[in-house]
């Protein structure tokens, strides 16, 4: 009984260290996340020749990415990539790459 309240703990603990790495600086990036880099650098120490995204405002970095997805913004691969995630996933990966830096 004492031994499945503490795995529940530690299970809440777990929710709101989620909640809480995805609004500020994430260890761990959410799915997806790290295939923007290949990309896109992720650290100032890499240029690359696409627009960097570390950084940004992740409410710009979603609305790209549904312009992208829906071709209201025209692309080169940006359209093809977008078309591979949903919403929350969006939000998620924004959330991430807005505090690389
Ligand atoms: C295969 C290379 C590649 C990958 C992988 C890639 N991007 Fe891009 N990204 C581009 C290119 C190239 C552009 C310029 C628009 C275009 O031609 O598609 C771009 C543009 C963008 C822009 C607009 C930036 C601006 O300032 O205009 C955003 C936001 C963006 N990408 C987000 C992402 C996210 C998030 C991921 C990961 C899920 C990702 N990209 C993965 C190549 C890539």
């Amino acid at each position: 009984m004492r031994r499945s309240r503490s795995i529940l703990r530690a299970l809440r603990g777990v929710a709101l260290g989620f909640l809480v790495t995805t609004a500020a600086a994430a260890a761990e990036p959410p799915a997806g996340a790290t295939s923007c880099s290949g990309c896109h650098a992720l650290s100032a120490k890499v240029e690359t020749p696409v627009p960097p995204i570390r950084g940004r405002d992740p409410a710009e970095i979603v609305a790209a990415m549904r312009q992208f997805r829906s071709g209201e913004r025209p692309s080169t691969v940006m359209g093809r990539i977008a078309k591979g995630f949903s919403d929350d996933e969006i939000q998620a990966i924004a959330g991430w790459v807005a505090v690389q830096h």
